[in-house]
């Protein structure tokens, strides 16, 4: 058992950026849109940035002046988030950044005191219970919406399918909920996990899917997934390096050449306080 602390690539979140926009789920932008307030700067704080991907898909979408405070233990990720600013808002008011390297699992109130709406995507699955619960419970003390996107929910599908898509896809998910120094990783429970949890808090919480769907316009992509998906199997099952091999070179070699369709599930949450609307 390690404490892990991975580091994502620049690269690979430049790859997904594209996908992640036309995967993250609209319906709740405007269910969000409905539940703002006009007039101010809204401040929203931004959990686990990465390049600051999040502000660039959402912040066009949302109107009125907003200053977006990006979160993320990782500076170099930070400093390319901070040079890639959101374009303007929904109403062409302008949009800043500020960014605060930092672990989001040890956030105190007052990191989050005056936010107007706090969000993350790409987060929830690579924590543990006891930190999701840390985390929401911050966050809902700052009264305002979250905008939780792109957590995964253990569903793949590749096509044509293949009968070892299934034992990979069990060991990629036994990964994910792989145990750490840290506990128990949520991986593909944590949304369900975060429902719980801000429910039983008092939010109203709404939940809708957000999959990747992966054809030959995405090829690039869907090799990249696809070398991590087998990676992550192998790791977790060592022994399955051997029975999969010829399966993994003739998978890699479809899905480079755009002739293998990968949809990976994702969910997207949008939690609501009861009691009035977010600043
Ligand atoms: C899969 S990336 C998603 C990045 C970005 N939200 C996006 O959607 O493109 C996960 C990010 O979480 C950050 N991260 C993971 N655990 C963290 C923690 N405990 N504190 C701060 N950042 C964390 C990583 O550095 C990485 O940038």
């Amino acid at each position: 058992m390690s404490v892990e602390t991975i580091r994502v690539s620049t690269e690979w979140l430049d790859l997904r950026e594209g996908t992640d926009a036309a995967a993250r789920s609209r319906e709740l932008v405007g269910e969000l849109g409905r539940q703002l307030r006009p007039g101010g700067v809204r401040v929203v704080h931004d959990l686990a940035c990465g390049t600051g991907a999040m502000g660039r898909w959402l912040a066009p979408l949302v109107p009125g002046r907003q200053h977006w405070v990006l979160h993320d233990r990782d500076a170099d990720l930070l400093d390319v988030a901070a040079a890639r600013c959101p374009a303007p808002a929904a109403d062409g008011a302008p949009v800043d950044v500020e960014t605060r390297c930092s672990d989001i699992t040890r956030l105190a109130a007052d990191d989050l005191a005056g936010a107007g709406l706090v969000t993350a995507s790409a987060l929830l699955d690579l924590l543990t219970r006891e930190e999701l619960d840390g985390l929401l419970d911050i966050c809902f003390g700052a009264g305002c919406p979250l905008l939780l996107t792109l957590s995964v929910i253990g569903r793949v599908e590749l096509a044509p399918a293949d009968p070892l898509d299934v034992r990979v896809a069990a060991a990629f998910d036994a990964h994910q909920r792989r145990m750490t120094g840290r506990g128990r990783l949520l991986g593909p429970d944590a949304v369900a996990a975060a429902v719980d949890e801000l429910s039983a808090a008092g939010s109203q919480v709404l939940v809708r899917r957000s999959g990747w769907r992966l054809g030959a316009a995405e090829a690039g992509l869907a090799a990249a997934w696809f070398r991590g998906w087998i990676a992550a199997a192998c790791e977790q099952e060592p022994e399955l390096a051997d029975e999969i091999a010829s399966y993994e070179g003739r998978r890699l070699a479809a899905a480079q050449t755009g002739r293998l369709a990968v949809t990976v599930g994702h969910a997207d949450l949008l939690a609501l306080p009861r009691d009035g609307r977010a600043a």
